[in-house]
């Protein structure tokens, strides 16, 4: 369904994020049809360009980074047209008078996205405002990280608060916009089969793993002051949890939504010490070169932050008491995997013989590669061997449905653009559930930090430090293999 005209402004335009995600997301939409012909690109950034120029730039996006499908799509020439360009200073005067000229009375839906340094959030807000284009109608989007804690996620917050409204502030966790993470919701609140079951009566534990295969890259300036905690968890493993485990929404709303989210954060317990593992990966010999550890990555042959962590919480309410939850991401693990997990208990009592087997209900969701949902159902095995028991899996893999490279499968940061565009704040963060993750985190960076803890080092291409698979051993449990 195509989206109104609207015009976007993306400050940040020629930045990283612009070039990878937001440029060539945008060209697919409008492939697709979603985009309207009177639509409008506004890229905003330092760099003293002409429009032809940046027009060229994303062009050049398109192709490294639009995939297949914005390869054979031919209407290139038609969306760089709706493309301008005007060079601006944040915190200066440069080139907001020429904005506020382009942005003039159209009555449409203006979108500002902020794929800047957080540093210049307040800079930008206020200078939006100074220029009158904070309107009513204007949304802001805002890219993690959001803060580094509740007292600056809470002053940034503050900050917005005092140019625009909440309902016009769209804050990006790109997890969100994934097609399984909103899949996650229609198995849950669609279907009559899991909801009873889903309870600690039923439910053994809640594993999520969300495994990379790269290392910081060029980040690690960025990320040796964030770690895995920050970067990862406070954020995107956080709203897993929260979809996961939230009492069912009244409606499908944004605020509904949100409201039992935040009830699951409000609800988690504090981890402690001997419930965390933190890990950092080292370079495995002869490889050094291609793939330096983590220390040597970011330059700090002393660094302490993590690029792994494994925790176990709980989340105190009537429905999850006693229901462990495993948690655990990490960089340069053996194969890139996003997948939640839902083990269910054992049967009371088994009616077959000892040696036919035991077997868990477990569902997966997994959010990529080959997303879909699994459920393992026990069955007798086939065939004249008596009654023993197998797990089949009972297959909902999206790729089927999708076409072999997932064809109609739109990328999160589309998804979430064209959601600003319509005003659904559904898969956005409101500021109180930034702020209640950063409560929930801080106390537990606070603990290792006065422990000076040192995290433990573990091979680049393995999954994680050994004492990350004893967090789950000792409990009598094992995580699922990453893969
Ligand atoms: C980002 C983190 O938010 O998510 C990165 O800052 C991480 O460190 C990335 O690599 C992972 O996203 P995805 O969509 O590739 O799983």
């Amino acid at each position: 369904i195509p989206v109104d005209p609207f015009d976007l402004v993306i400050f940040g335009g020629t930045g990283d994020l612009a070039r990878r995600k937001i440029l060539p997301g945008l060209f697919r939409r409008f492939c697709a049809g979603q985009m309207p012909d009177a639509a409008r690109i506004i890229g905003a950034a330092r760099s003293d360009m002409d429009t032809d120029a940046y027009r060229q730039m994303v062009s050049d996006a398109i192709d490294e980074f639009g995939g297949d499908l914005a390869k054979e799509c031919d209407a290139r020439d038609a969306f760089l047209k709706l493309i301008g360009y005007i060079a601006i200073d944040a915190r200066g005067e440069t080139g907001w008078a020429d904005l506020q000229e382009a942005m003039k009375g159209k009555g449409r839906v203006e979108a500002y996205y902020f794929s800047v340094s957080p540093a210049l959030f307040g800079d930008l807000a206020e200078r939006l405002q100074q220029w009158g284009m904070a309107d009513e109608d204007a949304r802001i989007v805002v890219e993690k990280p959001f803060g580094r804690d509740l007292e600056t996620a809470r002053d940034l917050n503050a900050t917005l608060a005092a140019y625009f409204d909440e309902h016009q502030i769209y804050r990006i966790d790109h997890y969100l916009g994934k097609e399984t993470v909103q899949n996650l919701m229609a198995v849950r609140f669609g279907n009559m089969l899991f909801e009873p079951l889903w309870n600690s009566q039923y439910v053994d534990h809640i594993q999520i793993t969300v495994a990379e295969t790269v290392g910081v890259g060029g980040r690690g300036e960025y990320y040796d002051k964030s770690g895995a905690m920050r970067d990862m968890v406070q954020n995107h493993l956080m709203q897993l949890l929260c979809l996961i485990a939230m009492e069912p929404p009244a409606r499908f709303d944004p605020d509904a939504v949100r409201d039992e989210k935040l009830k699951v954060i409000r609800a988690l317990d504090p981890v402690e010490s001997y419930e965390i593992v933190r890990g950092q990966y080292q370079a495995v010999p002869m490889e050094e070169s291609e793939h330096p550890g983590y220390r040597t990555a970011v330059g700090d042959a002393k660094s302490r932050t993590e690029s792994f962590l494994a925790l176990k919480t709980h989340i105190s309410n009537w429905r999850w008491a006693g229901t462990p939850f495993y948690l655990r991401t990490g960089k340069r693990m053996s194969a890139r995997s996003s997948e939640i997990t839902v083990v269910f208990k054992d049967t009371p009592h088994s009616i077959f013989a000892e040696d036919a087997g035991r077997h868990r209900n477990v569902l997966s969701i997994r959010l990529q590669p080959n997303e879909g949902i699994t459920l393992g159902v026990t069955i007798k095995e086939p065939g004249p061997g008596g009654m023993r028991l197998i797990d089949v899996p009972l297959d909902m893999t999206f790729a089927d449905a999708l076409g072999e490279d997932g064809a109609d499968h739109v990328d999160a940061y589309e998804r979430l653009i064209m959601d600003v565009i319509r005003g659904n704040q559904t898969l956005f963060m409101r500021g109180d559930e930034v702020e209640a993750a950063w409560a929930w985190t801080d106390p537990i960076i606070e603990g290792w930090e006065l422990r000076h803890d040192v995290p433990k080092p573990y091979d680049s291409g393995s999954d994680g430090p050994t004492d990350a698979f004893e967090l789950m051993r000792r409990d009598g449990r094992d995580w699922r293999e990453v893969s």
